[in-house]
């Protein structure tokens, strides 16, 4: 976590939220016009209580404007619906159901839109995070990524979905109710709009310190979802050392600060709240006071002041919920920003220009330098000529820099330009575009892993479409069938986290057939054979030589009678190449090769191994 690149400001928020908003922009149109209706309609009952009370009942002069005063005509005018009082009745329950109807369609629009919203946020993200280069996944912490698209993109939702389609409906029921209520009584209006500004600027300038707040809560929930995440993948160390209970301790006291954060926002906010409501609860005193004082003084007719409480009531919702509102939007702001630190990571990508080129040539490494970190050279001036067809055996200590070396030749890290470069076929790689490189090149990783999938999907991920007689080639090649036929329900069963579980020999084993299934010019096995015992090793390499004969094969091992048939083997030391050579030539050279060569066959009683 700790080089963890930090999370960039927020300067494109608006365009990736609407790039992420594709597809569900007209539902949340669409529920905001219907909501916008509800609220149209939640502002006609008051006036139609009003004049109820006022002209209907009380017999005083409209105040309202000419077309209303016609529609009253043609029911009969304010004297005939005073005697029939059902009339207003009736008005206000058809507006309560077409206001039912539009709530119904809001929810129905909102809900689809929110959907359709979260399935973009989720797609894009994958297929992004699935383009970016390997080294961003090695920098960036599996926990962290799954926690922003998973409760980061929720609380996009919620904000998008609860808050930003409200805000429309919140500026229309203020301006609304300010209307009216300007227009029953400018010094009542006053009176009740004046606290507002005091309590729109106490909401802003709390707004800062809960986006703080829910920054540092977000980074620990992250922590915390790193530390359940290696415990389950690592489980297997966590046991095999008996280290539950410092892990539980571990991920006890990440969480205990993680709750302690959020125990501090909840005080914040119920801090906020509180006063939010105090201020609200005095602005409603207000108007209720001073309206009662008017009305008694005849300032203010009585179907005013029901209508005027009224449309403050309404005003206050808003207000009061703005706390709410710039509290999600606080949280929201973080999330945005996190996955626009994803969004914002560079994919890979081919140099302009890049070819599908012949990878049936000479691979040539040449003059290679390379670093993780600056000034800590983990290769140096490497070069070696593989001539196609042939195999190249690498031996080498712990970390002298095999693995690299293969990384590289995958394009997995890029060789920086000055640092030397790998030629296939006399073509640069960096001018090879990057998936028909890797399609052609078979590789058989240090670790392998397997999906929760079937064994034959496991096996054959490489290609799509493949035939079970091809996978069953490969497996046989990787001398695997008769471990296959063991599982009761052979090449379809389940391998995995929630499958069989392989042993190591057997996953190696997997992980071999799955290379051979990719029928790749180059192929590469970097300590491939380790937990395969000396007689399948030797079957192995026997059956891809007959079966893959033409391949240029790379084979890194500790083991001397792995790398024997090999056209050349270098020995790394410390990132450099210190013997080079065949097998036979090697053998005699009097250098750490041959000291192993002698200890693995015995020749030699003391303990050396390939690191020295
Ligand atoms: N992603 C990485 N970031 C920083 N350093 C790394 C990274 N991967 C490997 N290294 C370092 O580079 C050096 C070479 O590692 P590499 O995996 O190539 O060694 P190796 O020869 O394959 O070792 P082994 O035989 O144990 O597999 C080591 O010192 C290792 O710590
Ligand atoms: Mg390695």
């Amino acid at each position: 976590m700790e080089n963890k690149p930090t999370l960039k400001q927020n300067n494109g928020g608006t365009q990736l939220l609407l790039q992420f908003l594709k597809g569900s922009k007209l539902y949340f149109v669409l529920s905001i016009i219907c909501s916008a209706m509800t609220t149209l309609i939640d502002m006609i009952n008051p006036q139609i209580i009003r004049g109820t009370i006022d002209n209907a009942i009380g017999g005083k002069e409209s105040g309202f404007p000419v077309w209303v005063n016609d529609i009253v005509e043609s029911l009969g005018g304010f004297r005939y619906i005073g005697e029939h009082l059902w009339i207003p009745a009736i008005a206000i329950a058809v507006f309560g159901l077409f206001r039912v109807g539009f709530q119904f369609a809001t929810t129905i629009l909102n809900t689809t839109g929110s959907e359709i919203l979260v399935k973009n946020m989720r797609d894009t993200l994958f297929s992004h995070i699935s383009r970016l280069p390997y080294s961003w996944h090695m920098t960036n912490s599996t926990g962290d990524i799954i926690q922003r698209c998973t409760t980061d993109v929720d609380r996009m939702r919620t904000f998008v979905a609860e808050q930003l389609t409200s805000v429309f409906r919140i500026l229309i029921l203020v301006a609304m109710s300010m209307y009216f209520m300007f227009s029953m009584n400018v010094k009542m209006a006053l009176i009740a709009t004046a606290p507002i500004p005091v309590i729109l600027a106490y909401s802003v300038i709390f707004r800062k310190d809960m986006h703080e707040g829910f920054k540092v809560c977000d980074e620990n929930e992250g922590k915390v979802s790193d530390i359940i995440q290696e415990n389950l993948t690592g489980v297997r160390v966590v046991r095999a050392f008996a280290n539950e209970r410092q892990e539980v301790e571990r991920f006890g006291k990440a969480n205990e600060y993680y709750c302690s954060l959020w125990v501090h926002m909840g005080k914040v906010i119920g801090k906020f709240f509180s006063i939010q409501d105090i201020l609200c609860g005095m602005q409603i005193l207000l108007v209720t006071v001073f309206g009662a004082v008017f009305a008694v003084k005849g300032q203010m007719t009585a179907g005013e002041y029901v209508a005027f409480v009224s449309y403050n009531g309404m005003l206050s919702f808003p207000i009061r919920r703005l706390g709410r509102m710039l509290s999600e939007m606080a949280k929201a702001g973080v999330s945005l920003n996190r996955l626009q630190y994803i969004m914002d990571s560079e994919e890979e990508e081919d140099r302009p220009g890049a070819v599908d080129a012949d990878m049936t040539g000479d691979i040539k490494f040449e003059d290679i330098t390379f670093c993780y970190e600056e000034g800590h050279d983990v290769l140096k001036d490497i070069n070696i000529d593989v001539p196609a067809g042939s195999t190249l055996g690498i031996l080498g200590g712990t970390g002298s820099g095999k693995s690299t070396l293969m990384l590289l030749l995958d394009k997995l890290y890029e060789i920086p330009e000055g640092h030397g470069r790998i030629t296939i076929g006399g073509v640069d790689i960096r001018d090879i575009r990057n998936q028909h490189l890797r399609k052609n090149i078979a590789m058989v990783l240090q670790e392998p892993y397997m999906f929760s999938r079937s064994l034959k999907d496991n096996i054959g991920i490489t290609r799509e479409h493949l035939q079970l007689e091809d996978i069953q080639m490969a497996a046989d090649a990787a001398c695997l069938t008769e471990a296959i036929e063991g599982f009761t329900e052979g090449y379809d069963t389940f391998v995995g986290e929630r499958g069989v579980t392989l042993s190591g020999g057997q996953k190696q084993r997997a992980a071999i057939a799955r290379a051979l299934t990719q029928d790749a010019p180059i192929m590469i096995f970097d300590d491939s054979f380790s937990a395969i015992d000396n007689q399948t090793d030797a079957a192995i390499r026997e059956s891809l030589e007959k079966r893959f004969g033409t391949a240029t094969i790379i084979i890194i091992s500790h083991r001397i009678t792995t790398l024997s048939r090999a056209d050349q083997v270098v020995v790394l030391d410390g990132g450099r190449i210190i013997e080079h050579g065949t097998p036979e030539e090697l053998r005699q050279a009097g250098g750490m090769y041959q000291k192993i060569y002698e200890i693995q066959l015995g020749i030699r009683g003391e303990e050396v191994r390939a690191d020295g």
